[in-house]
């Protein structure tokens, strides 16, 4: 199992790091077009295995696609951050050029990887590999229902002053400050739903601290955080590369599903060794569905910029 991370910055060497402490892929590649960044992350992160307790191989490499030769799965972190106060949209200027170079640049000698696309803005990203790629549309997956159901859970857990493995929920919908569907509908204790021990007035608060998760974030470190984006990142290789066929919440092209059409939009996904599994559909209730209608024009209208 060989896993190509593009962009050695705070998501990429996180996730690298993540994809290793849990020691499932055999070689994980780190690129950065940053002249020997990527090769000093991976020396750094190499120097922990002996004591973090793995054996996968990282190395870096400064821009040679070569060496990515392979590779099974692909993630694409290159590109500028948020800075506090920005949008993820504002960022589409730069990213676009960047995820349509490294894209093609990956698939040049990774024919049939997997990719999973996380640079901002996400699902207008994912959406533009679709375009600018022949890859097949189950082998594309936007990574951003993962960070924030976790985000979700997050706060679930604090408003509930429970231990987070209690509590189980996803955010569906665009990667984005308004655009983020946390259900609060679906989620629960233990089973049972958390509208059983929280107020709707306490919900909207955990509904709206997740929306601004990043933000927050972006806000308190000056940069878009990276930890939980590298964790969620590593859960969905893994669930790739060992075919747990887990379901998570990811930016995938939609064909008719949730009567949506040619747009990269955040819906419960079964990922397993083919990319996309299946698509899941759960039943929105009426406010939840024109949530998502919503979401979906706003993501249509960044995509459009392209
Ligand atoms: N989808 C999500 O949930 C999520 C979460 C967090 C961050 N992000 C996004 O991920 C991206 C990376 O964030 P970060 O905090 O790691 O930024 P960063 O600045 O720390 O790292 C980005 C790296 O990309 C490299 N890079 C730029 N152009 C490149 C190219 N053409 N080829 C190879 N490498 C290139 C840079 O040299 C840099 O090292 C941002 O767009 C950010 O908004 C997405």
């Amino acid at each position: 199992m060989k896993i190509t991370v593009v962009g050695a910055g705070a998501v990429g060497a996180s996730c690298a790091e993540y994809i290793a402490i849990k020691d499932f892929a055999s070689e994980v590649v780190l690129l950065d077009i940053k002249e020997g960044y990527a090769e000093g992350k991976a020396m750094d992160l190499m120097q922990t295995a002996s004591l973090n307790g793995f054996d996968t191989k990282i190395t870096g490499i400064t821009n040679d696609y070569s060496k990515t030769a392979n590779s099974d799965i692909c993630v694409i972190t290159s590109g500028i951050p948020r800075k506090p106060g920005m949008t993820r949209e504002e960022l589409i200027g730069i990213n676009a050029g960047i995820v349509k170079t490294v894209s093609a640049n990956l698939i040049s000698h990774s024919p049939n990887t997997i990719m999973i696309v996380v640079s901002n803005p996400m699902d207008t990203m994912a959406y533009l590999v679709h375009k600018s790629t022949k890859l097949h549309k189950n082998k594309i997956i936007g990574m951003g229902g993962a960070l924030d159901s976790a985000r979700f859970k997050y706060r679930l857990a604090e408003a509930l002053q429970s231990p987070i493995s209690d509590v189980d929920g996803m955010v569906l919908g665009g990667h984005s400050d308004t655009g983020m569907i946390p259900l609060t509908r679906f989620a629960t204790r233990n089973g049972v739903p958390v509208s059983d021990f929280l107020s709707e007035e306490r919900l909207s608060q955990v509904k709206e601290d997740t929306k601004v998760g990043g933000a927050t974030l972006t806000k308190l470190l000056g940069t878009s955080a990276w930890y939980a984006p590298g964790a969620a990142v590593s859960a969905m290789v893994q669930a790739i590369a060992c075919d747990q066929k887990k379901m998570f919440p990811c930016s995938v092209m939609l064909e008719g599903e949730y009567g949506l059409n040619d747009i990269c939009l955040g819906v419960p996904v079964i990922i397993g060794k083919n990319g996309i599994e299946k698509i899941v559909k759960i039943n929105l209730n009426k406010a939840e569905a024109e949530n998502m209608k919503v979401s979906a024009e706003a993501v249509k209208k960044v995509n459009e910029l392209l």
